[in-house]
Parts: C-alpha cells; sequence; structure tokens
C-alpha cells in the first residue's frame, strides 16, 4: 500500500488526535484555539489516515504538536517517517528553532531526531511533559 504525506484540513486531524490522545475527553479537549493558524500533516496508507501532526510556526520558531498515530499502526516507521518529513518542512521554511512538549515517555524517541531536553519540564492532567528542542540550519543557507 502507497505511503504518502501531506497537508490536511484541521478537521481531519482532530479523530485521530481524539482516538489516540485523549479517547477518555470530550472531543472538543483535542482542538486547540490556534489550530486555525497550524499547518497540519497527515500520513495516508492508501486513502487510510495513519498518523497527525501540526506545526505552529512563529519567529522562525516552529513548535510541532498533537502528534499521534492509530494504535495499531504504531512501532512501524510511520510517525518517523512523518516526523522526518515535518523536520524538512520546517528547515524549507527558514525555521531556526524546532521544540515539542514531549511527553517523558518519548524522550528517548525524539532524541533520535536530534532534539534534546531542555530543564523545562511541567505536569499537565496526570502526564508529565519535557520541552524539547533542536535548532536547525535552513537548507537555503538562510542566516
Ligand atoms: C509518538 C507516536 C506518534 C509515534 O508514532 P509511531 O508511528 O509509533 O512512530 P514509529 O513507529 O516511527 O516509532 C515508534 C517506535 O517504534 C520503533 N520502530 C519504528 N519502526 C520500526 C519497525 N519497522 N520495527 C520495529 N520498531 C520500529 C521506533 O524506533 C520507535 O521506538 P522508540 O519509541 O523505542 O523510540 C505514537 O507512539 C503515538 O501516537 N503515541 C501516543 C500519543 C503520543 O504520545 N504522542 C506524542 C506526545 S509527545
Amino acid at each position: 500500500m502507497e505511503i504518502t504525506v501531506r497537508q490536511v484540513d484541521k478537521e481531519e486531524v482532530w479523530e485521530l488526535r481524539h482516538k489516540v490522545m485523549w479517547a477518555d475527553k470530550p472531543f472538543d479537549y483535542i482542538k486547540l484555539e490556534d489550530d486555525d493558524l497550524g499547518i497540519h500533516y497527515g500520513l495516508f496508507k492508501g486513502d487510510d489516515l495513519i498518523s497527525v501532526i501540526s506545526l505552529f510556526i512563529n519567529n522562525r520558531e516552529c513548535q510541532f504538536r498533537k502528534f499521534a498515530t492509530l494504535q495499531l499502526e504504531q512501532g512501524k516507521g510511520y510517525g518517523s517517517t512523518l516526523l522526518d518529513y515535518i523536520i524538512k518542512e520546517a528547515q524549507n521554511n527558514g525555521v531556526k528553532r524546532i521544540w515539542c512538549n514531549a511527553r517523558k515517555n518519548k524522550v528517548d524517541f525524539y532524541k533520535k531526531f536530534g532534539l534534546q531536553e531542555t530543564n523545562s519540564s511541567f505536569m499537565k492532567e496526570g502526564k508529565s511533559y519535557v520541552i524539547m528542542e533542536a535548532y536547525v540550519q535552513s537548507i537555503m543557507g538562510i542566516t
């Protein structure tokens, strides 16, 4: 089955976000106030949406949020493909710093993509998070 990555509308990421990340909360819980400002990406296997992530670019800094792969499709490399793709997109857009609020159990995963833990961490809804970041060079060589 063909794997493709493309930009999607915010409505397309909501269902997967809800199912994977906060299934025990009401549907609206996973909507972000900033979703209109985000660039949303989906990885598809054939026509099926398997993994999603949202980028928020601000002053050459880019936060990625709400990264989720369908449970049954996790651990097969789809999330890595999507993360690689959006890191390149960020570079192409002249982003200098890419960061996320990482769930603590995902720290080692993000390290593989060159993100490092900062010393900012926090708890939310019983889950612990740490801010992770990487300074990226623009492919275009813009400083
Ligand atoms: C985080 C998340 C999006 C990753 O998506 P994914 O599609 O499972 O990502 P991958 O398959 O590329 O990588 C997951 C793991 O499988 C491993 N893996 C990748 N391809 C593999 C393969 N072909 N065979 C075996 N293992 C593989 C990766 O090395 C990685 O290992 P690690 O977690 O020990 O570092 C997914 O786990 C998820 O949705 N989690 C719940 C929501 C969540 O926590 N979101 C992130 C909040 S910070």
